[in-house]
């Protein structure tokens, strides 16, 4: 049985404008210890789809279809089940960590407080397991330094002790959203390091959601491509960077930064992603893509095609006549 398995999601949000159609028909499953992708730009639905996981989505959210956390239907779930969920077995790591940090509280005081309620531990053991989460994501001098408050920390080390919090309650799953776009180039990838580190010693299946493919290659097993609230294509790592045959995953590979030309090139995709409110008819990605036929206002079903690679496109890139 997968640990996580998402069945034909529906997010959409009810607004003054019109409903905007958020995530819309999504399937997948992660095991035990595997690690999943999740990349997009920016409004894909990425974020959604884990807030609908944790039972987060905003009040004018409405969903449907399913989620399944180790077999129990954990979407819509009362929230004193997602209260133990979230505090005991998934956990999420955000862009910015002063969203789960109080800025009020010394890091020691709120570390001890989640290991006292949740896994009954004395005040003092609580400390020293503290510590011990503090030293394992290599934050110096972590014996001193858990007396401190967050706006006490740089940005890295302040991401340091938010991957700590979230490691606290041992998770099955870990979500990590973003969890490097806040930070400069050098310090997202000994944060980058650090996670894959993590989660080689404690063996958590791992969600890693980016707009950045670049942080996805080197440390995901496989890699779901959202566009539109839709999956476009989703692959195992290898084949899904050696060759790329989605148009969407092809422009965000295009749009990852080059060095290989003697300057640093970027060719983003032309255009904006969708208004989700108007979404357009068929594939999302079609007012957009240089491949796109008349076939491609119906929007294509997420088929298997070799490599383990499952795609959503009637133009897939190998298939066109050069
Ligand atoms: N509370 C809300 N009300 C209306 N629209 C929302 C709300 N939250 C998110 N959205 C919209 O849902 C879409 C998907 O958002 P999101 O999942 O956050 O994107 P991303 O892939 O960047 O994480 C976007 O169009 C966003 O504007
Ligand atoms: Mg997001």
């Amino acid at each position: 049985m997968a640990l996580l398995d998402i069945d034909n999601l529906d997010v959409a949000f009810d607004t003054p404008d019109g409903t905007v159609h958020a995530v819309n028909g999504l399937s997948l499953s992660l095991d035990r210890g595997e690690t999943l992708g999740i990349v997009g730009e920016s409004g894909s639905g990425k974020s959604q789809t884990a807030f609908a996981i944790l039972g987060l989505l905003a009040r004018n959210g409405r969903t449907s279809g399913s989620i399944k956390f180790d077999g129990e239907e954990i979407l819509n779930a009362p929230p004193k089940v997602m209260n133990r969920i979230r505090a005991e077995r998934i956990a999420i790591i955000f862009q910015d960590p002063m969203t789960s940090l109080n800025p009020y509280m010394k890091i020691s005081d709120q570390m001890a407080e989640v290991l006292m309620l949740h896994r009954g531990m004395s005040k003092k053991n609580a400390l020293a397991e503290a510590v011990r989460m503090l030293d394992a994501v290599r934050i110096p001098g972590a014996k001193d330094r858990i007396r401190l408050y967050p706006h006490e920390f740089s940005g890295g080390m302040r991401q340091r002790v938010m991957i700590a919090m979230s490691l606290l309650c041992q998770p099955d799953l870990l979500i990590a959203d973003e969890p490097t776009t806040a930070l400069d180039v050098t310090v997202q990838s000994q944060i980058m390091r650090l996670l894959q580190e993590l989660q080689a010693e404690f063996g958590m299946a791992t969600m890693l959601i980016t707009h950045d493919l670049g942080v996805v290659a080197g440390f995901c097993e496989r890699v779901t491509v959202m566009y539109g609230g839709r999956i476009m294509e989703r692959a195992p790592t290898d084949p899904l960077f050696g060759k790329p045959t989605h148009p969407y995953t092809r422009g965000l590979l295009h749009a990852v930064p080059r060095v290989d030309q003697g300057q640093e090139t970027m060719q983003a995709i032309p255009g904006n992603p969708p208004n989700m409110a108007r979404p357009p008819k068929g594939c999302p990605f079609r007012p957009r893509c240089a491949f796109a036929g008349k076939d491609c206002a119906v929007m294509p079903p997420l088929e298997p095609a070799g490599d383990g690679r499952v795609r959503a496109c009637h133009r897939p890139v190998e298939e066109v006549a050069a």
